[in-house]
């Protein structure tokens, strides 16, 4: 079954539901600011931004307002339910840089080159995201010079993480804080 088969599933919508109400909560807000976050990213004024697996928009309305009218932000994930919500809060937002794309981040299916900086916010390690076949794609998608940032969630138990993308040769660390890793192309 295809990733994007998965994320229509009416059975899979259901069980991820309470997730999604949890990922979108005011508690999450009020622990984590999600601009703050962004910050750490270094997200810019006028950057194309591919965020990966945007569940329900946590992120995605922050990044959009901080890249502006001259930016975009290119929301992708593999299920439609959570696409709902993303597509109704840029509605509610009223904001014109957004594309909501549901898509397996496996194979994006964008242009080589076209994107400023990846986001992996709250994303790997996860079974739909096999880092051997993602990190080949980040990197095909970024521009030379492009970014990639990775939030890790729970830090802790996912500490090999930034292991495994330095040794992938594809990417070079720059620098770390608060659980988010930013890293250039190489
Ligand atoms: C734990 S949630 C994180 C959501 C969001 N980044 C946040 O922090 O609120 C992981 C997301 O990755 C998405 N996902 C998992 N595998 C995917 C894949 N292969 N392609 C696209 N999205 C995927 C899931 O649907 C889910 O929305």
């Amino acid at each position: 079954m295809k990733t994007e088969d998965l994320g229509n599933s009416k059975i899979l919508n259901m069980f991820f539901k309470p997730a999604g109400l949890l990922m979108g909560s005011r508690v999450r807000k009020w622990l984590m600011d999600p601009v703050k976050t962004l910050r750490i990213a270094d997200v810019q004024l006028g950057q194309t931004i591919l965020e990966v697996g945007c569940g329900t928009g946590f992120f995605t309305i922050s990044a959009a307002q901080m890249v502006g009218d001259q930016g975009c932000i290119l929301a992708m994930d593999a299920s439609s339910g959570f696409l709902k919500e993303v597509d109704k809060k840029v509605r509610k937002a009223n904001l014109e840089n957004v594309s909501v794309i549901q898509r397996d981040a496996l194979n994006t299916g964008l242009e080589s080159e076209s994107v400023d900086k990846v986001l992996l916010f709250g994303v790997i390690p996860f079974p739909l995201l096999p880092l051997d076949k993602l990190l080949p794609e980040m990197h095909r998608v970024l521009k030379p010079g492009g970014t990639m940032s990775v939030w890790l969630f729970p830090p802790l138990v996912h500490n090999w993480v930034p292991n495994i993308i330095i040794r992938s040769k594809l990417f070079e660390h720059i620098n770390e804080q608060s659980n988010v890793y930013n890293y250039i192309r190489t």
